[in-house]
């Protein structure tokens, strides 16, 4: 045990590096603590190192730094098969020539659990995810989403504390995913596991997940709920990845408290709060397309405005989506509620725009 340990921490990686080849890091500082009964979600693009570090907390592959833990105890001392780890891939691979309750059975073989406790457990499992009429069948003989559920059961079958996904839903269609995105984290908190879920789909990692990390070149830019990493993004890479973004370019010329005056590249000014920038530094401006107002009466006096063109309207329904010209940007968007009072936009006039410089965000350029 290191003193970094605490009672609270069950899955712990510290400062974690991985290299496969010797020279290239795919991971390179990870530090993540984990306490018990979290749901979270790993994620960030292809290549960015999701997978990777799901192996080695599986076990499948080694640390070329670091520790990982697991309960406090250095995984590296416990073997596999005791590691009480469930695992879900996107390819379920069910054994295509056991039947539904004997591939469930198998991981309760394997940990030497008596027959009659096996198949006491596997319908408790099969009754789980709803599927206990089809413990005689063979994988082939169910559709895509009903493997993906056995795949589920057979995780949970032998009761592990922790469960690693990754990306177990890409293979199936949205209105399953959507269903079966439910389930799982409706499970996970009943049943009290503590899981690690690999996707590089942020719909789902939002929707899902207790706290998320956004993974980008090797590194966790930001660990945090789903609402702060959307409201709060820490980096440009988050605000870009994370929703819908709007971003302007420029350079801090004053910064008095929590706001910062931002000069543009086309010599406006507007109002931003400063987030590790300093005056002289170049900066992103990120502000949420909902978070734009173009009504002056609803702004703060002596906020800064910018003059916008409208280039598009869209009416969405429940939404109004405005596609402006704003400093040399063509794609700045902003949404409003569609409400009695809301004005449609006409393509081609000229409109103010400012925000509250709370809402907007000056990060790393
Ligand atoms: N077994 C392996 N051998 C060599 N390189 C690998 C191996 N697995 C993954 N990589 C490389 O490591 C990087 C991270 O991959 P991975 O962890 O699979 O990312 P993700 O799951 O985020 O898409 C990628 O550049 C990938 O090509
Ligand atoms: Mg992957």
């Amino acid at each position: 045990m290191t003193a970094s340990s605490s009672n609270d921490a069950f899955v712990e990686f510290e400062r974690v590096q991985k290299s496969y080849d010797g020279e290239t890091l795919v991971v390179k500082d990870l530090n993540l603590t984990m306490p018990k009964g979290e749901f979270l979600t790993m994620l960030g693009p292809s290549g960015s190192g999701k997978t990777t570090c799901l192996m080695m907390l599986a076990g499948f592959e080694t640390a070329t730094h670091g520790d990982i833990r697991l309960g406090g105890t250095s995984i590296n001392n416990i073997p596999p098969h005791k590691r009480g780890i469930g695992m879900v891939f996107q390819n379920y691979a069910l054994f295509p020539h056991m039947t539904i309750a004997e591939n469930l059975s198998f991981p309760l073989e394997v940990r030497k659990i008596g027959k009659s406790e096996r198949e006491e457990k596997v319908k408790r499992a099969l009754d789980m995810v709803e599927m206990g009429a089809f413990g005689g069948r063979r994988p082939a003989q169910l559709s895509g989403g009903q493997q993906q559920r056995i795949a589920l059961a057979r995780a949970l079958v032998f009761e592990p504390e922790l469960v690693l996904m990754d990306e177990p839903l890409g293979a199936l269609d949205k209105q399953l995913r959507e269903k079966m995105q439910f389930e799982i984290t409706d499970l996970a908190h009943r049943l009290g596991i503590t899981t690690v879920y690999v996707t590089h789909d942020q719909t789902e990692a939002m929707t899902m997940s207790d706290r998320v990390a956004v993974f980008d070149d090797g590194r966790i830019q930001q660990l945090a709920p789903p609402d702060t990493l959307y409201e709060e993004p820490e980096n440009s890479f988050v605000a870009q990845f994370i929703g819908e973004n709007n971003t302007l370019e420029g350079v801090v010329q004053e910064i008095n408290g929590e706001v910062a005056l931002v000069k543009l590249d086309d010599g406006e000014l507007i109002d931003a709060k400063p987030i590790n920038v300093g005056v002289g530094d170049r900066t992103r401006v990120s502000i949420r397309p909902e978070r734009v107002e173009y009504n002056k009466d609803r702004l703060k006096e002596g906020t800064h405005t910018i003059k916008a063109e409208v280039l598009e309207f869209i009416y969405m329904g429940d939404i109004f989506r405005t596609r402006l010209r704003v400093a040399g940007n063509d794609e700045f968007v902003i949404k409003t509620r569609n409400a009695p009072d809301q004005v449609r936009h006409e393509p081609g006039s000229m409109i103010e725009i400012g925000w509250l410089p709370e809402d907007c965000r000056a990060l790393d350029a």
